[in-house]
């Protein structure tokens, strides 16, 4: 029996561990032995417990509850938390995902003590170091000894950076093993979609309609800490609603709610506040936002999980950044790149309303990374 510590802090990397923990409780209950560590990074009711509730997610082993902070105060919290618990479980490895202070923190905190790291969404890149989750994501591929790359995107990027692809019978720092297995958020969109048949409370709740509404998230800092970067995609938000007269759905994220009225100029604060058809709610949970993206007529986010999700409900998606990882999705015409640029925004808005002839083709694996993720971790960590 193999014990691995998994280490979640920020809302998607709960839901992405769901994952993981069904694979083991389903396939390789004797074989690995799951030790979950929150870091707290995350801790409103609705960006944390909800998910543990619906998707069935064990309890974590520890809560490090870090809260917010600056960037170094908080992965530093996170690293001393993590390093005096690996020091007292003693895990065979650790597991982080995606591209978080969660992440960075869990990575280097077991690198350091010599506890290989295994790299759930490795390999993503938007070659952009400005962003905080870029410079996380490049760092924890480099001190990884198993990564797992969802795209062949991903795979490609660690070949670039000098990422063998041959693979050791046991993988080391020196000498890592990475796999492309496709994405466990499919794995998740594909067995979530049938409970959340159930859950139509969200749309009854809000009045929807099928297809008659437009779901749209906001969270990078790139977005919500540059005022002129909020106005522009709220003053867009407000026109499109009048001109295509369609409701958009905001299920806000914190941080993006706490700015709306200090970054946004008082004119187009009050006019989204007093603009019907603009619907600002709180978070939800996965089954909410699955029922809502299933229903949408379109998707505008800057959130990744939400892009990709676009993809696999066959919904087009504005993405209000100028770069995205999820690059197959812009590249197949289902997505457009606008930043926070009004006219880029409208514009994209205007030809993906308009058109309806996408093609899905599978980009993210059969639904079964998790499982194969969890044999390369029996096999191939010593
Ligand atoms: C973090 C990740 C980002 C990811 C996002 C997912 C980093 C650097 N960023 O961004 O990559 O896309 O999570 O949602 O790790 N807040 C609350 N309640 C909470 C959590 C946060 O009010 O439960 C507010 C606080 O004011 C906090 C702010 O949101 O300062 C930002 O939270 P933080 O975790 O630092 O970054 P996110 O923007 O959530
Ligand atoms: N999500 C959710 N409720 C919401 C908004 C998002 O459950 O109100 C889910 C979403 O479906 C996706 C994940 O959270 O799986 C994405 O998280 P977020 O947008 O916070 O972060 P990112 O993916 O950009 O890192």
């Amino acid at each position: 029996m193999k014990k691995i510590v998994t280490i979640i802090g920020a809302r998607p990397q709960i839901i992405k561990s769901s994952a993981i923990s069904r694979a083991i409780q389903s396939d390789f209950k004797e074989e690995l032995n799951e030790v979950i560590v929150h870091t707290g990074q995350h801790y409103d009711e609705n960006m944390s417990k909800v998910f543990f509730e619906e998707m069935n997610i064990p309890t974590p082993n520890y809560n490090l509850q870090v809260g917010s902070g600056s960037h170094g105060s908080q992965t530093a919290k996170m690293i001393e938390g993590l390093e005096a618990i690996f020091l007292s479980e003693k895990p065979d490895g650790v597991v982080v995902y995606g591209d978080t202070n969660s992440t960075i923190a869990g990575a280097l905190a077991a690198a350091k003590i010599h506890i290989p790291v295994i790299h759930i969404e490795a390999g993503l890149r938007s070659f952009n170091k400005s962003m905080p989750e870029e410079l996380n994501r490049i760092s924890c591929d480099h001190m990884s000894t198993l990564l797992f790359t969802p795209t062949k995107t991903g795979i490609e990027n660690l070949q670039r950076e000098g990422f063998s692809l041959e693979h050791s019978s046991v993988a080391t720092i020196d000498s890592p093993n990475v796999y492309h297995c496709g994405d466990i958020m499919y794995d998740n969109s594909l067995h979530f979609a049938k409970v959340a048949n159930n859950f139509q409370t969200v749309m009854e709740a809000e009045k929807l309609s099928e297809n008659g509404f437009i779901l749209m998230t906001v969270h990078r800092d790139s977005n919500t800490d540059i005022a002129e970067n909020m106005e522009a995609i709220f003053t867009s938000v407000d026109e499109l609603s009048k001109k295509y007269q369609i409701e958009f759905v905001l299920p806000l994220h914190p941080r993006t709610k706490s700015k709306l009225k200090s970054q946004l100029s008082d004119s187009t604060y009050d006019q989204v506040i007093e603009n019907e058809r603009i619907k600002i709610i709180d978070p939800v949970g996965f089954m909410d936002i699955i029922t809502l993206e299933r229903n949408a007529r379109m998707l505008v986010t800057d959130s990744g999980g939400l892009q990709k999700e676009s993809f696999f409900f066959e919904k087009p998606c504005v993405i209000l950044r100028e770069q995205t990882e999820w690059i197959e999705i812009v590249n197949n015409g289902n997505a457009i790149l606008t930043g926070a640029n009004a006219g880029r925004i409208m514009s994209a808005f205007s030809t993906l309303f308009e058109q309806d002839n996408f093609t899905y083709p599978s980009y993210y694996g059969d639904g079964n990374a998790a499982k194969f993720i969890c044999q390369k971790i029996v096999d191939e960590i010593e």
